[in-house]
C-alpha cells in the first residue's frame, strides 16, 4: 500500500509525464517514444519554449499577468523576483502542472496543454519542493523515473550512477530517500530531471539547497546541456545567483515581467539615470543574504 508521500510522488511524476498508464498489475505501460526519439524539438533554430500572454488568477489575486517569454537553444534564462512574485506559478504552468487562466505555452512547437505528451517529453522539471518516494532508495526511485520517461533499461543504471557520482552521492544511493538531507533530495531531483536528457530543463530555485561544491558541479552540468543545444529556464530570488548562472534574466515583480536582458544590461540600467532608480531598489532587495554567501563565492571563483 502506498503511503501519502509515495502517492503524491506518483501523482507528481505521472502528471509531469501525463502519458504513462498503469497496467492494472502495478506495472507501467509506456505510450511514448524513448528519449532518443524526442531529442530534436521542432523549432528549426527558433525558441525552444515560448509563453504567450500566460496568466494565472487565484480569485482576486493576479499571480501572473500576460507573461511573454522566449527561451532560445543554448541559453540559460533566469526568472528573478522577490518572494510571491509569480516565479513558481509561471514554471508550474510552463511544465503543464498548473492550468493557466489564459495564455499558452509551446515547447518545441508543441502546445503544452493541447499536445501535452509531445511537449512534456521535451522537458525535465525540478520543482521547488521535490516530491520523492520516501521508502525507496535513490537508485530504485530513479529507476522508476527512468521507466516513466522510457530511458532504455540497459543504460539506466549507468546514467543514474554517473550523475549521482558527479553530485557526490554515490555512497548513499542504496539508502532510503527518507534518510536524506534537503540537499541530497535536491540532488536526486536533479538526477530525475536530467535522466531522459530533455532538451529543455525547467528548475525552480535549484541551487539554494546545494552546498558550494555541488553548485559548481551543477553549473557545469547546465553548461554542458546548453553547449549541446539544450536550454535551461530557472527561477531564483537571489540576484547574484541569476547573475552568475544565467545568460539572460527576466525580472518578475507582482506577477509582471518588468525588465529583461543580460545580467550586465540589467545592472547598467539599474545604475543609470532616474529610470533605473526603482530597479536599483529592487536589486538591493534581491541581493543575497549571508546564508548564500558561500554559494555566491563558489560561483564567483569558478569564473576565474
Ligand atoms: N494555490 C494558490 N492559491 C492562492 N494563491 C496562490 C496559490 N499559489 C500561489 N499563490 C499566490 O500567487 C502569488 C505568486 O506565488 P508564487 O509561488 O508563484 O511566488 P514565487 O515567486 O515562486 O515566490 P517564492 O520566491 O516565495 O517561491 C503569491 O501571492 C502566492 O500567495
Ligand atoms: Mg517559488
Amino acid at each position: 500500500m502506498l503511503n501519502l508521500n509515495c502517492y503524491c510522488a506518483v501523482l507528481h511524476y505521472v502528471n509531469m509525464r501525463s502519458i504513462v498508464n498503469f497496467d492494472g498489475r502495478g506495472g507501467l505501460v509506456r505510450i511514448l517514444p524513448g528519449p532518443e526519439q524526442h531529442r530534436s524539438p521542432d523549432t528549426a533554430g527558433g525558441p525552444v519554449l515560448v509563453t504567450s500572454a500566460l496568466t494565472k488568477r487565484y480569485g482576486d489575486l493576479l499571480a501572473l499577468n500576460n507573461l511573454d517569454l522566449r527561451l532560445n537553444p543554448g541559453e540559460i534564462y533566469g526568472l528573478l523576483g522577490p518572494n510571491g512574485s509569480g516565479k513558481s506559478t509561471a514554471l508550474r504552468m510552463i511544465t503543464g502542472i498548473l492550468a493557466p487562466t489564459s495564455g499558452s505555452v509551446r515547447a518545441g512547437g508543441y502546445d503544452v496543454w493541447k499536445q501535452p505528451e509531445k511537449a512534456k517529453a521535451l522537458m525535465g522539471y525540478i520543482p521547488d519542493e521535490p516530491v520523492l518516494y520516501e521508502k525507496l532508495t535513490a537508485l530504485e526511485f530513479l529507476d522508476f523515473v527512468g521507466e516513466l520517461y522510457s530511458v532504455p533499461k540497459g543504460q539506466r543504471k549507468q546514467k543514474i550512477e554517473t550523475i549521482l557520482h558527479m553530485l557526490d552521492m554515490e555512497g548513499r544511493i542504496n539508502d532510503q530517500i527518507q534518510s536524506y538531507s534537503r540537499g541530497m533530495r535536491q540532488k536526486v531531483a536533479i538526477t530525475a530531471a536530467l535522466l531522459h536528457e530533455p532538451p529543455v530543463l525547467i528548475m525552480d530555485e535549484p541551487v539554494t539547497a546545494l552546498d558550494p561544491i555541488a553548485v559548481r558541479v551543477f553549473r557545469g552540468m547546465l553548461r554542458q546541456k546548453t553547449k549541446s543545444g539544450g536550454a535551461v529556464l530557472l527561477s531564483t530570488h537571489i540576484l547574484e545567483i541569476a547573475q552568475h548562472l544565467c545568460d539572460r534574466v527576466g525580472i518578475l515583480v507582482g506577477g509582471e515581467l518588468v525588465d529583461e536582458g543580460t545580467p550586465s544590461e540589467l545592472r547598467a540600467r539599474a545604475g543609470s539615470s532616474s529610470a533605473g532608480a526603482s530597479l536599483e531598489d529592487l536589486f538591493i532587495s534581491l541581493a543575497a543574504s549571508p546564508e548564500y554567501k558561500d554559494i555566491i563565492s563558489s560561483l564567483e571563483a569558478d569564473l576565474t
